[in-house]
Formats: structure tokens, sequence, C-alpha cells
């Protein structure tokens, strides 16, 4: 299939590229570059003896969006291209819900354009807020907390009413934790800023940073840190080339995207510490607002209905190819 992956210089739609390339897909990559990394491009295809084309542009280009679908012949959009940092969603709400929505909508509305009626939507377990209960099925009802769960419900809400009105066919992910990188090592996790959990102890394991900053120790946890649920990025985009084979017309669903395990945050430290033998210092901050003590995804709807599974179903591996990318890839933005 031709498949445009919209973000596919960012950490997830690279991994992305990759599988799909390797599954014989014909690939090409729109992205701005405001966080995705160019090498990450060239690197996501290195050794597989294709490539996929890298187009340099904005979701939110109606024109030339609608031009490229065109041109290229494209069957399905994946979806990544997003801004992610929730603190910052709270900072400047404007910046989010014109990136993440408004962006979305005009990529929508290039689809409708050039008759592309397949789309797999990055979506998150931001959705829900806080839950009332776990683990976490996709009826529960949305109410995020943030502008930045916010732009993606608005987003889920538009493509819904995409497929009835406009006979789009979609599957939208939500996410809970993505962590790890590809097995082989070639491409990784590089967010500038980094906020997420496992890359930021890696970065204090290593000695780039002092400490690693734990946010709360008082919640009704076992442990009192926060309890999170982690998905490996490889089973995360098998998940999305599954999802995409499944798509009809007219029709679509929300899965939900996450190990159905729960680690605290000191879990995750101690199991950082075992694989890279390194002694991390550890920093108790207050609880910072908005963090809901437990997220666990169930992901029984999308084992049950497309019969996915988890090839790395341990922690400890997601911290080891997470560690091994972060040895050898801080060699990620230098040319390839
Ligand atoms: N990383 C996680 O744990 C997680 C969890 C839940 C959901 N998600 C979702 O997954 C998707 C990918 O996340 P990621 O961690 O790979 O982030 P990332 O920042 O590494 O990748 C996003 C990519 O999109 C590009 N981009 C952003 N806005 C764009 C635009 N308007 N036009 C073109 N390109 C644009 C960026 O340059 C970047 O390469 C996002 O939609 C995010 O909301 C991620």
């Amino acid at each position: 299939m031709k498949v445009l992956v919209a973000g596919g210089a960012g950490y997830i739609g690279s991994h992305a590229v990759r599988t799909l390339v390797k599954a014989g897909h014909n690939v090409t990559i729109l992205d701005d570059l405001s966080h995705g990394h160019r090498s990450a491009v060239e690197r996501a295809t290195s050794g597989l003896g294709k490539t996929a084309e890298f187009v340099d542009g904005n979701v939110a280009d109606r024109d030339a969006v609608t031009r490229l679908l065109r041109d290229r012949g494209i069957e399905a959009v994946m979806h990544f291209a997003a801004y992610i940092e929730v603190g910052e969603s709270v900072q400047d709400p404007e910046k989010y819900y014109r990136n993440n929505f408004c962006g979305s909508l005009s990529l929508l509305q290039s689809m409708r354009e050039a008759s592309v009626s397949k789309l797999v939507f990055s979506s998150t377990a931001a959705v829900y807020g806080n839950p009332l209960s776990t683990p976490i099925i996709e009826d529960q009802p949305h109410a995020p907390i943030n502008p930045y769960g916010k732009s993606k419900m608005m987003v889920e809400l538009a493509i819904e009413d995409f497929a009835s009105a406009y006979g789009l066919g979609y599957a939208i992910l939500r996410y809970f934790n993505v962590a790890g990188a590809s097995p082989d090592g070639v491409i990784g996790e590089a967010h500038e800023p980094e906020s997420h959990l496992i890359p930021r102890i890696l970065e204090a394991a290593s000695g780039q940073t002092d400490a690693i900053g734990i946010y709360g120790t008082d919640y009704p946890t076992r442990d009192g840190t926060c309890v999170r649920d982690y998905i490996h990025v490889e089973d995360l985009v098998n998940a999305h080339v599954l999802a995409l084979e499944h798509i009809r017309p007219r029709t679509g669903t929300a899965y939900n995207l996450g190990s159905e395990q729960g680690f605290t945050v000191r879990e995750v430290i101690e199991t950082c510490g075992r694989v890279t033998g390194r002694n991390i210092q550890v920093v108790e901050k207050p609880r910072r607002a908005g963090d809901p003590p437990v997220l666990i995804a169930s992901s029984a709807k999308i084992r049950e209905q497309l019969g996915w599974q988890r090839q790395y179903p341990d922690l400890e591996a997601i911290v080891r190819h997470a560690w091994n990318w972060h040895q050898a890839g801080s060699a990620l933005r230098k040319p390839v």
C-alpha cells in the first residue's frame, strides 16, 4: 500500500516507517522537522535495501498536502504529527489547538480532496483524564484535563464525523507510555526536550544529568509513586500496521495500546538500575498537578478483534533496548 506517514521523522513515526517498509509498503514521510530529525529518516530504512521518500512540510499546508497525496497516489495516512508536551500545552494552549487540532483538520480535508480514505491516528491515554477505574477500557468517558489531551479528543471527534459524512475509514490508537527503541539499535527516542521517564532515568544513569526526580511519593499506590503502563515502541507500531490492514470504508474504532501492566516510578528506576548496572541518584519532589495515581490500559479489544500480540511484554526488554540506543544514539542528530 502507498502510505503517507505524517510525523515520520519523530520517535514513533520513524519506527512506523521502518516497520511499514519492512512489511513491503511504499512509504512517503511528511514532517516539518519541528521536533523530528532528518537523520532519523535515513536511519529508519537503513539496511532494508529500500528507502522512504522524505518531504519537508507541514500537515496544515492544505494545497501542498492535497497535491502530495494525489501525485504519489497515496492510499492511506498514518498521522503521528503533533506537539506532545503536556506542560507546554497548559502554558500555551493556542499552539496545541492550532497544530494538533487545526493541523489534523486540514490533513483530513486534504485527504478528502485527494480521495484518500484510510487513516490511522495517534491518540493518547490523555483523552481519559483521571480514569474512573483501571484497567482503562475504550468506553470509559473522555475527560481530558489538559489542552494536549483535549486537542487529541477533538481530532477523534472530527475523524468520527468525517467517517459518517464522507466515508473515511479509520483506526484511532490511544497510546499509554511508549518506550524502548528498535531492537536492532538503529533508531530510538530523541525528544527535545525529553520529558519521558525512561530516557530521563537513562540520562541520569549515564551521568548526563545528576539525578532523576520523582514527583510525588505519597500516592495511594504500593510504594507511593505513580503507576504507569509502558509499551514497547516496536509492539506499538506493529499494532498500527495491523490496524491499517483492517480498516474498512465509512467506519472505524478506537483501540487502547498498552502492556496491561503497571509499574511504579520506583520500580522503573530499579529496573533501569539493574539493566544499566549503574547507581541512579533520585531526588524526591512534590506531586505535579494533574498526574493521576494509576494509568493502566486494557488492550483486550485490539487483542481480541485484530489478534494483536506483544513481542516485548517485559519492562526489562524495553529498558535494555532503550539503553542500547541511548549509549549508541547520541549520534542521532549527526548526518548519517
Ligand atoms: N511518545 C509517547 O509516549 C506518546 C504517547 C501517547 C501519544 N503519542 C502520540 O504519538 C505521536 C508521535 O509522538 P512522538 O513521541 O513520536 O513525538 P515526536 O515529537 O518525536 O514526533 C512528532 C513528529 O511530528 C512532527 N510534526 C509536528 N507537527 C507537525 C506538523 N504540523 N506538520 C508536520 N510535522 C509535524 C515533528 O517534527 C516530529 O517529527 C504524537 O501524535 C503523540 O501525541 C505519543
